[in-house]
């Protein structure tokens, strides 16, 4: 099975010198949004994520402030920084995934193409490299 590690969408956006708008429709997006959720209030040096999933995709969007996405398919590690109100980094099912190095105030929308359930999650490092051996 190909493993995806990650893609890029640059959504469209309009900046000039009284500010930016960045727009978000489901025609840029690679699947069906059913969920959207956000994370705010981040202390310096916490982490977020820490896991990966089954069938969930997500695109995320760091629409203020910055952080670090660090993630990896069990084959290929990247880390990128989302800093850009209209960059969306989508991370595929099967990807392990880390946010960290929040700067204040920041806000991360995250687009998803899953009602949440527990069940699609993967939240030990140990299950997701047994889960890509089983689903090869
Ligand atoms: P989790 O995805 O583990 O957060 P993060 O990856 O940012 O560290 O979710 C944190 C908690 O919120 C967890 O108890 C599940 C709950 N949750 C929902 O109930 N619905 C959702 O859509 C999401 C994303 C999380």
């Amino acid at each position: 099975m190909k493993r995806y590690l990650y893609k890029i969408i640059d959504f469209p956006h309009f900046d000039n010198e009284n500010g930016s708008l960045a727009i978000f429709q489901p025609k840029d997006v690679p699947f069906n949004i059913k969920r959207v959720f956000t994370i705010t209030d981040t202390k310096s040096g916490s982490t977020r994520g820490g896991h990966t999933h089954h069938k969930t995709i997500q695109v995320l969007v760091c629409i203020r402030g910055g952080c670090i996405v660090d993630f990896d398919n069990g084959k290929a590690k990247k880390s990128i920084a989302l800093n850009k109100p209209y960059r969306g980094l989508v991370l595929y099912p099967y990807v392990w995934h880390t946010m960290r190095n929040f700067k204040p105030n920041t806000v991360l929308l995250c687009l998803a193409n899953t009602k949440y359930s527990e069940k699609d999650y993967i939240r030990t490092y140990e299950k997701f490299l047994n889960c890509l051996k089983s689903t090869k």
